[in-house]
């Protein structure tokens, strides 16, 4: 019997996991830049962490969780977003007691039982950013432009930032009762009635044309703000316009997570059809209260990998991945094979990305295995080489070959690929 990975897992293989492998590594060099540390957060942690944080009526707790039973009876829930545990952290280990805001980042798998389709999966991958403990627009829009370079410096040129203001714990419930009023009077099926008593605002992201078509007239949060939010969201609009960075007032964006609160935002790729947002966040001023932190207003993101992976496909983009390999050795005999085996070592200790052909290769198959590699130079060792203690190095991207002495491999190299 064969296995095959679990419904809905997506995994990255080589050569695309290479592309995924540089992107992340694009993010962090971002974000370092921008002054953002890195922090590793528990895989799985408390059920109620979640159903506290990121709410219970949320599709995302009530119905997309992983959630287990460990063996010491303890309710367990694989991660199905990274915000409620890296503010957990936070308080965990007290970083909220330095300089603030605290301004990390974390990156890794998250779980949500969805049904799978492209772009959506059951295991996806997340590139994400918090900033915690300032209340400031500025602070806002400096995780907005954090994504919107990194999207910007991967090369996509089709990504729309939509905004819009959720209110505060002031504007909000006037806003929410007023919304309730209105839909009662609609024409909908039971599981949105339910819905309008849990969690009207998300009646108004319901996709279905019905409900759209009925929703057109709705209150709207932004005709709702309270003076204190209205302000809040104008400078972070003059600041957005400060950084040149384009944005679409979206009114009706609500965002799938309970925790939000004023700012809110999502990236959009209009090539991705159903599954078009590709990255979310905003601002959860109350998240840190709600799971028994002091008042610690935050604002974040998270990005989707997978979906950054698609639209890149979808606008042909092709980033250049450095190659694996820089050099490869081509022992030819068994003792130029030992020999090659210890000089491969030692330009990898220089620093030297270097490969070579095992099993007893001959010089065509070992040379095949050079140009896969990817490497821009084959080291040749043969047995007269050997006795003069020389190699063969051989260009592949010219075929020039020069002979070089096995001590100053190393050194050459370097001056090549520098
Ligand atoms: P979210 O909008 O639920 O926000 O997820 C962020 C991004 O993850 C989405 O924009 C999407 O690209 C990707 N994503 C979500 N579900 C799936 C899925 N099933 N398959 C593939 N990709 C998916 C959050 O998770 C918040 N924690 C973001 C945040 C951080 N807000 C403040 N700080």
């Amino acid at each position: 019997m064969s296995f095959q990975a679990p419904k809905g897992v997506k995994e990255y293989i080589p050569p695309q996991a290479e592309v995924y492998q540089a992107i992340r590594r694009r993010f962090a060099e971002a974000v370092g830049r921008a002054g953002y540390g890195y922090l590793e957060t528990a895989v799985f942690e408390d059920t109620q962490l979640f159903a506290r944080g990121v709410g219970e009526s949320t599709d995302v707790v009530s119905k997309e969780m992983y959630t287990f039973t460990d063996r010491g009876g303890r309710s367990l829930t694989l991660r199905p977003e990274f915000t409620a545990g890296v503010v957990r952290a936070v308080l965990e280990y007290g970083l909220h007691r330095g300089q603030l805001p605290v301004k990390v980042w974390t990156e890794g798998p998250v779980f949500r039982a969805e049904a799978p389709q492209e772009g959506r999966y059951r295991q996806f991958y997340q590139l994400d950013l918090e900033a915690i403990g300032s209340e400031d627009p500025a602070v806002d829009v400096e995780t907005i432009a954090v994504a919107w370079g990194w999207y910007a410096s991967l090369g996509l040129t089709r990504v729309r930032l939509l905004l819009n203001s959720l209110g505060c714990r002031e504007c909000r419930p006037i806003y929410r009762a007023r919304l309730q009023e209105f839909l009662r009077g609609l024409d909908l099926d039971e599981a949105t009635r339910a819905r309008i008593e849990i969690n009207p605002l998300r009646v108004l992201d319901d996709k279905r044309p019905e409900v759209q078509r009925q929703v057109e007239n709705a209150p709207l949060i932004g005709d709702h703000l309270c003076a204190g939010c209205k302000s809040y969201h104008d400078r972070v609009r003059e600041l957005l316009g400060d950084l040149s960075i384009p944005w679409e007032d979206s009114p009706r964006l609500v965002r799938g997570l309970d925790y939000y609160t004023r700012t809110a935002f999502e990236f959009d790729h209009p090539l991705l059809g159903a599954q078009s947002g590709i990255g979310g966040g905003g601002r959860y001023d109350g998240l840190s209260e709600a799971i028994g932190g002091p008042a610690l207003p935050g604002i974040g993101f998270g990005l989707g990998l997978d979906r950054t992976m698609i639209a890149l496909a979808r606008e042909g983009v092709e980033l250049t991945v450095p190659p694996r390999c820089q050099v490869y050795g081509v022992p030819l005999g068994e003792d130029a094979a030992r020999r090659m085996f210890s000089l491969v070592a030692g330009l990898r200790a220089e620093g030297i990305a270097a490969d070579m052909a095992y099993g007893g290769k001959g010089l065509k198959g070992a040379m095949k295995g050079a140009d896969r590699s990817g490497a821009r130079f084959a080291l040749i060792l043969g047995e007269r080489d050997l006795q003069a203690h020389a190699v063969q190095l051989k260009d592949l991207t010219t075929a020039e070959q020069t002979e070089v002495p096995l001590a100053q491999v190393a050194d050459v190299l370097k001056g090549k690929l520098s």
